[in-house]
């Protein structure tokens, strides 16, 4: 049977956007406007020039990376398929499953990346070996056969 790549589940997601000449409003709630329930939040920010992040995968955890302020871009592989976004609204934001890699780069100055997690923070839910996550997607493939 075939199985959509991994990839394939990442998506940009436009959120609900209240606009008013006070200022504009966003909001995310948990398995509504995103797949999953929100447990853990956090950011990064004073990144500086050329740095990049990221550079692992998950085995369950679930994301969604917004650009809070500022832009980056953020290059998704399952493997396989490679796929690069670049993020700079507000209003918008990437939902990154697990089982995929990930490497944020391209910070502009003063840029903010908020991301909201399905799980609290694991270490042994990382994959820090490009080959092993490789090898889980492929693994995760074939049981599917
Ligand atoms: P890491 O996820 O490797 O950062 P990035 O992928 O953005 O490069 O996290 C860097 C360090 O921060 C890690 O060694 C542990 C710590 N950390 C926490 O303690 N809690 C958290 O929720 C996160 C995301 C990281």
């Amino acid at each position: 049977m075939f199985k959509a790549p991994q990839i394939s589940k990442c998506k940009l997601v436009y959120l609900p956007k209240v606009k008013d000449v006070r200022g504009n409003l966003t909001f995310i709630e948990g398995d509504e406007h995103i797949p999953f329930p929100i447990k853990r939040v956090y950011y990064l920010y004073d990144v500086p020039g050329g740095e990049s992040r990221g550079g692992h995968a998950h085995k369950d955890l679930q994301q969604f990376l917004i650009a809070a302020n500022g832009s980056f871009d953020v290059v998704l592989d399952d493997g396989h398929n490679k796929e690069r976004y670049h993020l700079n609204r507000s209003y918008y934001g990437l939902y990154i499953p697990n089982l995929i890699w990930r490497e944020l780069d391209n910070f502009s100055s003063g840029s903010v990346c908020l991301v909201l997690a399905s799980e609290k923070y694991d270490e042994d839910d990382y994959i820090r070996d490009y080959d092993e996550l490789k090898k889980a997607n492929d693994d995760a493939n074939s049981l599917d056969i």
